[in-house]
């Protein structure tokens, strides 16, 4: 047998309703703050990520799908949104239709790291980029989104990490104090950390080997060294986080995995996720477009995992889901009147209500079952005497009552679905909301609402 590749994972049905939730979450709080949907290829030339993310970073030394296809050229599966978000931006000048733009998107990611809880080959990010203006306001902005939305979810144990990386010459005087720093004690580095001290000493503070970490106590950290520019805009990125009551930890460790990234960076970590922990992470990067070829033009975003915050939500079981119900049920009274009901059907859906029949030629006993199985909220039972006089019988599944409504007068299908309708409009339906604890709630709703009393 064919089996799924390692690190991907197939969305089932019964998963579909807690994605369409977090979908719906995120394209809410992004619209709020009038942020537009951009989607990109899901393959790039591999140049791309390599000058934006950094050829010494692991993602493109280590994780990148890369191939050349069949034309010779180099292609890779994007492993990230913002080189190629960048690179439309560029390419189609929007910075040129307008100063500012904000962007949105959720769309799959591709990194062969080694799979585990929270860790895929193939993933699902959503994320935010602010490209055209410098203003702190702007960093704090997404990171109200990013808390917003995890807020929004029902997530508790959450911590927001921020620090500063500073502009590029502050930067650069800091890895010299650093180097200064660990020079001695170079030779108890781990192989890997060896390794970054000569290419990306900055990145040795994301060691998770212990030994690195002590060797790193009492370093000179960035955020001290900070320029003034970098030092003021800091300080406004924790006012804005203050005034929006985001509670927020400075982490002078924070130098995040990317090499694009100036100043303000930041992640959200979850206790309740395991090892893979860091929700999002995001954070300025000035310089970026200019070295894709575009004008000088500050920007600002981050990306989450939606697998991660899933596994967070299901931990915490932070959100309740709703089944999918459905409107009516039509039940077939005899075998031979399945092309009538197929019609009855169609019409129905014509008119947005969500119908369903049996297509396996099953027994009524069954077909009821399968009414209540749906949780449908009206059954209409199509053959037997009553067909013939030209009618059918409604029933409302939550009270049993019963209706008889004609079907061919001469003004047709109008008056079924009007009367249909109206049957509708006055039944309880079953809540279909599964409570925090995972269990369904049997409740019913009133008529008119999706909600019982307790959801
Ligand atoms: P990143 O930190 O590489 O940043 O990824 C962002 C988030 O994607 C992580 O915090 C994590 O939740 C999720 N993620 C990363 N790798 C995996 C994986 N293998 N499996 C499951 N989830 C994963 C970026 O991607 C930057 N583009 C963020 C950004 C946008 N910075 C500025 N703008």
């Amino acid at each position: 047998m064919i089996k799924a590749i390692k690190g991907t994972k197939d969305l089932l049905p019964s998963d579909a309703p807690r994605w369409h939730y977090l979908e719906s979450i995120v394209k809410n709080i992004f619209s709020n703050f009038n942020y537009k949907e951009i989607r990109t290829p899901v393959f790039e030339v591999t140049s791309l990520f390599a000058r934006s993310i950094g050829e010494e970073t692991d993602i493109v030394g280590k994780e990148m799908y890369t191939f050349e296809d069949k034309s010779g050229t180099n292609v890779t599966l994007k492993p990230e949104m913002t080189a190629g978000v960048v690179r439309a931006f560029i390419e189609h000048s929007l910075g040129a239709q307008q100063s500012l733009n904000k962007l949105f998107y959720i769309s799959p990611m591709f990194r062969q790291e080694r799979p585990q809880a929270g860790r895929l080959r193939q993933f699902h990010q959503f994320g935010g980029e602010a490209i055209g203006s410098a203003s702190p306001l702007l960093d704090g902005e997404l990171i109200q989104i990013a808390y917003d939305i995890l807020k929004a979810l029902g997530l508790k144990d959450l911590t927001v990490k921020i620090n500063s990386l500073g502009i590029p010459e502050t930067r650069e005087s800091y890895k010299n104090l650093l180097r200064e720093f660990l020079k001695d004690k170079k030779d108890k580095l781990s192989e890997d950390s060896r390794k970054r001290f000569d290419k990306n000493i900055l990145r040795i503070f994301d060691s998770k080997i212990e030994s690195d970490q002590k060797l790193l106590e009492g370093a000179p950290t960035l955020i001290q060294n900070l320029d003034e520019e970098s030092k003021r805009d800091f300080e406004l990125v924790k006012e804005y986080l203050t005034k929006v009551n985001i509670p927020f930890e400075v982490d002078p460790k924070l130098v995040r995995g990317l090499d694009y990234y100036t100043k303000t960076t930041f992640e959200i970590i979850s206790g309740s996720v395991g090892a893979q922990s860091a929700l999002l992470g995001g954070g300025r990067y000035d310089l970026l477009v200019e070295k894709l070829g575009g004008k000088s033009t500050p920007a600002v975003g981050f990306a989450a995992g939606m697998e991660r915050i899933l596994l967070a939500c299901e931990n915490e079981r932070s959100f309740p889901i709703r089944e999918n119900c459905i409107d009516i049920y039509i039940i077939r009274l005899d075998n031979n009147l399945e092309s009538e009901v197929s019609d009855l059907a169609s019409k129905l859906r014509r008119h947005n209500l969500k119908v369903e029949f049996d297509y396996l030629q099953r027994s009524v006993k069954a077909q009821m079952r399968e009414a209540n199985r749906m949780k449908a909220k009206i059954t209409l039972f199509v053959g037997g005497d009553e067909y013939s006089e030209q009618k059918i019988n409604v029933k409302d599944m939550y009270s049993s009552v019963e209706q008889i409504i004609k079907i061919k007068s001469e003004e047709n299908d109008k008056i079924i679905i009007k009367d249909i309708r109206k049957f509708l409009s006055q039944v309880r339906q079953q809540c279909g909301w599964m409570t925090t604890k995972g269990k369904h709630c049997k409740k019913y709703a009133q008529p008119g609402s999706k909600y019982c009393h307790w959801h």
